[in-house]
């Protein structure tokens, strides 16, 4: 299912591993999509919150009421949804956000299969948007709900693995719920794994990063986002590292990164009208 025009690019950051950058990458892929003219939609589908804190700061955001978040959508309580009071523009032009808070920790329930309509409430709001050029989903550290409704309303889902736990059990669950969304949203496929947090000097995560690309082969990307604290340092500043630095490493990585995406989603485009 298409969100927006479609052109529309949309893509949901998933893993049920805490603290491996869904946010972080999210923040930063947008303001470097922002920055090539693309107009970005970032959806905060995270309780926590952190892509609207990053934008808004802690205390405005944790101060929104339940109507003026994400949580609306699910909350029957509120009538009326209005996109535009909805999704707010941020100090960076060209990226919106439509910001989450604590409001939504009670709508993100486990069994998200069992939630009837509810499972689609991000698509069925997502869907007329016809303004925006990428949408990006940040999803909280588990496959619930929320993380659900990100996947049955978007196109692509980016695995974010940080090169540290040899285990692999967290992403075949992962790969499971992309499997299962896809029932309801056909469209669904897995741009890759992104490995996130990267010091290559560790013969750990180079050992991990071998065994991955072992494993999963081209589904790794090329691409991997090392540990740099550039992308932390602009991120306290509230602006994307595209905008805080663009000549630093973390920025020429994030480029690279849309490059690959970029090919890759247009060779995914490609074997579907050959086929
Ligand atoms: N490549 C990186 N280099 C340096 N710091 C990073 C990098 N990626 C993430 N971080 C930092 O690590 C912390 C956790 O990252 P982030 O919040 O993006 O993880 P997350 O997967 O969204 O976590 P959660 O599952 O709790 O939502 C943050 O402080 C973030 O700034
Ligand atoms: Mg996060």
């Amino acid at each position: 299912m298409a969100i927006g025009n479609q052109h529309t690019t949309s893509i949901c950051l998933i893993n049920q591993k805490g603290g491996c950058g869904k946010s972080s990458t999210c923040f930063h892929l947008a303001g470097t999509f922002a920055a090539f003219g693309r107009r970005v939609l970032l959806v905060d589908a995270d309780p926590q919150g952190s892509i609207s804190q990053g934008f808004f700061g802690s205390d405005a955001v944790e101060q929104l009421p339940a109507w003026d978040t994400l949580a609306a959508l699910f909350d029957e309580r509120c009538h009326h949804i209005d996109p535009e009071a909805l999704i707010r523009p941020t100090q960076i032009d060209g990226i919106h956000v439509l910001p989450a808070n604590h409001h939504l920790a009670a709508f993100n329930t486990p069994l998200p299969e069992q939630g009837g309509v509810m499972q689609f409430a991000l698509r069925d709001f997502l869907e007329p948007l016809p303004r925006f050029d990428v949408v990006l989903f940040d999803c909280p550290p588990n496959l619930y709900q929320c993380s659900w409704n990100a996947m049955i309303a978007a196109e692509h889902v980016l695995i974010p693995i940080p090169p540290e736990d040899f285990g692999t059990q967290g992403i075949r669950a992962v790969h499971q719920a992309v499997a299962n969304a896809r029932v309801l949203n056909p469209s669904l496929r897995r741009l890759g794994h992104l490995i996130t947090r990267s010091d290559r000097r560790m013969l750990v995560h180079r050992a991990y990063e071998a065994r991955l690309r072992d494993l999963y082969g081209e589904l790794v990307l090329q691409t991997t986002i090392p540990e740099l604290s550039a992308f932390k340092v602009a991120l306290a500043c509230r602006l994307p590292v595209q905008m805080h630095a663009p000549k630093s490493a973390a920025a020429v990585v994030t480029r690279q990164l849309i490059e690959e995406l970029t090919q890759r989603i247009q060779s995914r485009k490609l074997h579907k009208e050959a086929a």
